[in-house]
């Protein structure tokens, strides 16, 4: 009993913690197992989401590919990744040694490759894969290289295509991302819900820039970069807020919400609780602290016990009658 006021739940997948990993900020197996406390840091989490994977092998952007800001970092990876096939020879058994739930990010540059790719991987994972988070962030080729998740109808065909690849008989947790490089998150949301997506996680990074005052020339190749860590808390979870509210679906919890975006410690991950989400993903602040998900667990137990509560009753409570 002590241990189940963490659990929670994310469409027909029971976690026993609400804790991610966030894409890409954890890389796959090698990261964690070369962390000291890689094993009570299985033990935090929930759920172990994956670095990006594409159907074929990426080099990446050129560097520099990350520097630090005031209050987080700007990232340019240009989702570097090994491909779907070593994906699945090398870090998928791996990954399964810590018994937690698998999602695959995935990530493609057209509507038909989110999809190839979905069935590439659900039918060659030997059942291994529990969910499969689709990066709707990613440039879309054919259309002039603009996010997929900005239009609605784009995002609604990426799900559709993605649903429609897991094999009969076969229960895979299909996550949208959404990008908040948007006017109104709850567009997209609501185009994912329509095409059928079990849940939805936000936020991916922010659109931002950093020039070098010596070349005078922008640091990144591409100018632009993502945005991550503490300057971006209040974002995801104004977003995080606006789905609660204004989605009956999430409201209701038949589209759950996985919050994103600066969370960094325990009390960072109760704010996204009560404002909808049902479980969290941690990035950036892992680059920083290592033991920050063993750190998490435990403020989030002390909290509960103090409060006489649990992670389900917190969702959405700051909503109260206000929305
Ligand atoms: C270095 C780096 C790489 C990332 N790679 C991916 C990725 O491959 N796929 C994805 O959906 N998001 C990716 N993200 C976005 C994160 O998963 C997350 O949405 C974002 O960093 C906000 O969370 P945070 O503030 O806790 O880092 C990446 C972020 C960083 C910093």
């Amino acid at each position: 009993m002590e241990e189940r006021r963490l659990e929670t739940t994310i469409g027909n997948l029971h976690l026993r913690t609400p804790l991610l990993t966030a894409s890409g900020t954890s890389g796959s197996a090698d990261e964690l197992a070369g962390l000291r406390e890689s094993k009570a840091t299985a033990q935090a989490l929930g759920a172990f989401v994956t670095k990006g994977v594409t159907l074929e092998p990426r080099r990446g952007n050129p560097e520099p590919r990350v520097i630090e800001t005031r209050a987080g970092l700007l990232n340019s990876i240009g989702l570097q990744n090994k491909g779907a096939d070593r994906f699945l020879r090398e870090d998928l058994p791996k990954l399964w040694q810590y018994e937690l739930p698998v999602i695959v990010n995935i990530s493609a540059n057209s509507v038909e490759d989110y999809a190839k790719l979905a069935a590439h991987l659900l039918a060659n994972d030997g059942g291994q894969i529990t969910g499969l988070e689709i990066n709707v962030s990613c440039p879309n080729i054919k259309e002039g290289g603009v996010a997929f998740g900005v239009d609605p109808k784009v995002v609604e065909r990426v799900v559709r295509g993605v649903k429609a690849a897991v094999p009969r008989g076969r229960d895979v947790l299909i996550v949208t991302k959404l990008t908040p490089n948007i006017t109104d998150i709850t567009v997209p949301a609501k185009a994912a819900i329509a095409a059928g997506t079990d849940a939805l996680s936000m936020i991916n990074t922010v659109r931002g820039v950093a020039i070098n005052i010596h070349t005078q020339e922008p640091y990144f190749a591409n100018v632009s970069a993502g945005l991550s860590g503490p300057a971006i808390k209040p974002i995801g979870l104004c977003m995080v807020w606006d789905c609660f509210a204004k989605i009956p679906e999430c409201r209701r919890r038949k589209v759950p919400i996985i919050g994103i975006g600066g969370i960094s410690t325990w009390e960072d991950v109760v704010e996204y609780l009560l404002a909808g989400a049902s479980a969290v993903q941690v990035g950036t602040a892992w680059f920083v602290y290592p033991d920050v998900f063993v750190e998490m667990k435990k403020g989030l137990e002390k909290y509960l016990d103090d409060n006489k509560t649990t992670v389900r009753e917190l969702i959405g409570k700051a909503h109260g009658t206000c929305s």
